[in-house]
């Protein structure tokens, strides 16, 4: 059975959150709110605990997960980059990928020699890392390859019954997952854009850049599985804002001859227009791309749970800032990013 408690984001009560410690200190798995999306908590210093969320996630058993710490000062050493990035961002949606650390349990890092790691910037995430004692292995708290959970709701709706705990506090304020940097390579390498843009990091760290597809195993294996899909097919739709309403509405009206259910998910601009599409759903505005990342994943589950075949999304955003993310995670929805040779095991 799963506990469900209701906190408020600024004030959890020190009761439910003493609970949901001890829970993970025995081993349990626990789903809370970060500043990016939800994460499906264990403690990381435990093997067993760690294969439970793999367990839980249906993830593949290559996909190494990040882990949360409540202050970077609990942090083994880190080099001298990785202070000045933790001094300007954390907490925040940063995740650092660093040498291992041998004191947490091997699952969390899946045999690579390198380790993720954040701290968030959540009151709630972070009092429950302090009162559970031991950092938090945490991916997003969803089944394996669905969209991430940007609320409660979301997070019951994957994975009730298969874990022990949920702390919901509301909507998550950024709604798309950290960005990865791997601090293992010369220069360092963004394995995932996200949260924090490319020009933030940079600010920092001069040398940063987006690493394109490498040969080989992936550095960031998980980056190689479908992600963040619901069940219906996902179709980027470009020239949307370019006065081109009328592409969007012309693809409705062809779909919906072929007999499918159509979802639209698109921007508040366009949201008004008559698209002639089954479900309309926005996502924000335009101009404001932190509300089209916080409204992108809470949007694609709103309009596949209306029992869409096929949802279009208006796509073209700038690939700059927080952009990037979105163009991203709309890529891997629609599955146009390439995947792994087939039979090489991955899926
Ligand atoms: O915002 C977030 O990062 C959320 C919240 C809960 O903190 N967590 C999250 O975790 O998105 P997850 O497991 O869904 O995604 C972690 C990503 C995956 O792409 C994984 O492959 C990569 O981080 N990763 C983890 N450990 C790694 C490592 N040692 N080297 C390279 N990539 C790693
Ligand atoms: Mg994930």
């Amino acid at each position: 059975m799963t506990r469900v408690w209701y906190v408020k984001p600024e004030h959890p009560d020190p009761a439910v959150l003493a609970e949901a410690a001890s829970i993970l200190r025995r081993g349990g798995l626990v789903a809370f709110p970060t500043e990016t999306v939800y994460g499906l908590g264990a403690d990381a210093t435990s093997s067993r605990a760690v294969q439970g969320i793999f367990r839980a996630k249906g993830r593949p058993p290559d996909n190494p997960l990040i882990v949360h710490f409540a202050d970077a000062g609990d942090l083994p050493s880190l080099s001298a980059a990785a202070r000045r990035l933790a001094a300007s961002f954390w907490p925040g949606p940063l995740t650092l990928v660093i040498p291992r650390v041998p004191a947490l349990a091997p699952e969390v890092s899946c045999g690579l020699d390198t380790l993720a790691v954040r701290v968030p910037d959540h009151p709630v995430a972070r009092e429950l890392i302090r009162r559970a004692g031991v950092p938090l292995a945490a991916p997003s708290a969803n089944r394996s390859g669905r969209p991430s959970p940007t609320t409660g709701e979301h997070v019951l709706a994957d994975l009730e019954g298969l874990i022990d705990g949920l702390l919901d506090a509301g909507p998550t304020r950024v709604g798309l997952e950290s960005t990865v940097l791997d601090l293992t390579v010369d220069p360092p390498a963004v394995l995932r854009p996200g949260g924090l843009s490319l020009e933030d990091l940079q600010r920092v760290l001069p040398g940063a850049h987006v690493a394109g597809p490498t040969a080989g195993p992936a550095r960031s294996p998980g980056i190689r599985h479908r992600h963040y899909a619901p069940r219906a097919r996902v179709v980027p739709v470009e020239g949307a804002a370019s006065g081109a309403r009328a592409t969007l509405k012309a693809m409705v009206i062809r779909l919906r001859g072929e007999g499918l259910r159509v979802g639209a998910l698109v921007t508040a601009e366009l949201a008004g227009a008559d698209l002639k599409a089954d479900v309309v759903r926005a996502m924000g505005s335009r101009a404001d791309l932190a509300a089209v990342a916080a409204g992108l994943y809470a949007g694609l589950r709103a309009v596949d749970e209306a029992g869409v075949d096929v949802i279009l999304v208006e796509s073209d955003f700038p690939a700059a800032g927080l952009g990037r993310a979105i163009q991203d995670r709309l890529a891997r929805a629609a599955d146009l990013v390439p995947g792994p040779p087939p039979g090489s095991g991955i899926q």
